[in-house]
């Protein structure tokens, strides 16, 4: 398949299905990522991938966060939020949780760890499509909380970068209007008169 063809046809996908992909799909999402451009060939990438009740620790950290912004967190109002919270751990039968390690050498600069991340995150996402396979990437201030990053066993100075959500897909996604790539790009230089 053409891979500008997976490229435009890539959709984010938030509703999905709750059977398990395949194992082999998740697999293959993941050995993609390991090939993303990556400054220093630290691979600077790791990834937790959780099913069932794997997903159990992203809901209670996420459970806790929530109560914990209530005055009282043991009041109604906090069981509710945190209750509302925990169901979005459970929105796909996967999520792969996508970690940039800090720098591993006085050379290596944290944002471009969490840049190769990024990158590998659209290697996973376009296999995902290529596949058949509903994705997501998802943040949100949660991502960041360092009571997520110890809920997995990782440092602060580890960087969730995105948890992933994949399935089968359970809705088609909604037309998009992007903005054309000539209309982001400025052309500067000379070589190709004779082509428009
Ligand atoms: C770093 C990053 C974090 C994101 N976090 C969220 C999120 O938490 N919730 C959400 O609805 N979309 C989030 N998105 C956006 C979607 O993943 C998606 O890319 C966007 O809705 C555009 O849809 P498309 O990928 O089909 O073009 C995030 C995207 C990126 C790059």
């Amino acid at each position: 398949m053409d891979i500008l063809h997976i490229i435009r046809t890539r959709r984010s996908v938030g509703k999905v299905r709750s059977e398990l992909p395949a194992r082999a799909d998740i697999e293959a999402m993941l050995e993609a990522a390991t090939y993303a451009p990556n400054h220093h060939k630290v691979e600077p990438w790791r990834f937790i991938v959780l099913t069932g009740a794997g997903r159990d620790h992203l809901a209670d950290v996420w459970a806790d966060i929530e109560r914990g912004k209530h005055a009282d967190p043991t009041s109604d109002a906090a069981q509710r939020a945190a209750a509302g919270v925990r169901a979005k751990a459970y929105r796909a039968p996967v999520i792969i949780v996508a970690i940039a390690e800090p720098p591993s050498g006085p050379k290596v600069v944290a944002t471009e760890n969490t840049e190769a991340v990024a990158a590998a995150i659209q290697n996973m996402l376009l296999v995902a499509g290529s596949r058949s396979l509903g994705a997501m990437w998802r943040t949100g201030e949660v991502a960041y909380d360092p009571r997520t990053k110890a809920a997995f066993g990782l440092p602060p100075d580890h960087a969730i970068v995105g948890f992933i959500y994949v399935g089968y897909p359970a809705a088609e996604p909604s037309p998009r209007h992007l903005a054309p790539h000539h209309a982001k790009t400025d052309w500067w230089g000379d070589g190709w008169e004779n082509e428009s």
